[in-house]
């Protein structure tokens, strides 16, 4: 029986649908109570409460890692994941599909060096893992983590091209590991099938929703401030400056085969996700890094 952690997010919930569709049995470990899930044997489980785990593990051979983003803070998410990797060894699971990050470096701002850490508890219990880390989801957009204010302006303070990935892609990959359509093992970037600055993303918003989208690019020392005053965390905020240092120096910029090497299908397309989301990318949002 295969688990699934992280069930009702973007990620997590792209690969339960998945399996779903493709009547594959699975349990997901889900910390509230009353969810449902297609085709799922909903099991409750909080990664902040080890002593939750044994149950929802009892049985299963597969475990697919995936909880939030380490914002604002990496300690309870390297917790809650270190958690779910000795509750699966203590059951004796024989493989592991990680969600890590592209980018991952050990030392490095969140969430690299998050991703990092969770990786090497990973490596240290000896399981056998296959890693995927995606690059920036697309769904970000349609999330209120970044999004189109109603004057039409975007605000993206990461300098630097970034390959954007769709979710449903990270799920297609993970769903051909965990099925045996691919091989078990190793450590996949999984991207797009192109980097865009935030000028060409810019421009692509514009065709897709047919109205002129201006691009706002707050400095960082305009913006950390205003995010601190935003009530984020002082250590969040700096690892974020650090974090976008990198995305300008090319962190994100690489495009590789990885979804085609493990899915055998070409990546979806920026352009593809926001002709197909116009409505939730018209929706106005309140963006995280307005100035
Ligand atoms: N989004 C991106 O652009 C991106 C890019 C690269 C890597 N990643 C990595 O991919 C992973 C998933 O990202 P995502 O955007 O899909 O996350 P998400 O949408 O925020 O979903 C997080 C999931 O984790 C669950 N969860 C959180 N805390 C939990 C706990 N204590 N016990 C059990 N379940 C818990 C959430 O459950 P609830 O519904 O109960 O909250 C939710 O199902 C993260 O590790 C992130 O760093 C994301």
């Amino acid at each position: 029986m295969l688990l699934l952690t992280g069930a009702t997010g973007t990620i997590g919930g792209a690969l339960a649908r998945l399996l779903a569709a493709h009547e594959v049995p699975f349990r997901a470990l889900v910390r509230r109570d009353g969810i449902t899930l297609p085709g799922a044997e909903v099991v409750l489980g909080d990664l902040d409460d080890p002593a939750t785990l044994p149950a929802a593990f009892d049985g299963i051979d597969q475990l697919f890692l995936n909880t939030a983003g380490p914002y604002p803070a990496e300690e309870p998410v390297i917790a809650q994941q270190r958690a779910a990797i000795d509750a699966a060894a203590a059951a004796g699971v024989e493989h592991v599909v990680k969600i890590s990050a592209v980018g991952t470096r050990t030392g490095g701002p969140m969430p690299f060096g998050t991703h990092a850490a969770i990786e090497a508890h990973l490596a240290d219990s000896g399981f056998a893992a296959t890693v995927l880390r995606p690059n920036t989801v697309m769904q970000n957009l349609v999330r209120g983590i970044s999004g189109i204010t109603p004057e039409g302006r975007f605000f993206e303070p990461f300098g630097g091209k970034i390959a954007h990935v769709d979710a449903r892609d990270v799920a297609d990959s993970a769903f051909a590991v965990l099925t045996g359509a691919a091989p078990r093992g190793g450590a996949h970037d999984l991207t797009g099938p192109a980097a865009l600055t935030a000028a060409e993303l810019t421009a692509a918003l514009s065709t897709a929703l047919g109205r002129e989208i201006e691009l706002v690019q707050p400095g960082l020392d305009e913006l950390a401030p205003i995010m601190v005053e935003r009530g984020m965390p002082e250590s969040y905020v700096r690892h974020f400056v650090e974090l976008a240092g990198l995305v300008t120096d090319g962190a994100l910029a690489q495009v590789t085969t990885a979804v085609t090497d493990l899915t055998g299908n070409p990546p979806r397309s920026i352009e593809a996700f926001l002709a197909e989301h116009r409505e939730q990318l018209l929706a106005p949002v309140k963006s995280y890094f307005q100035v």
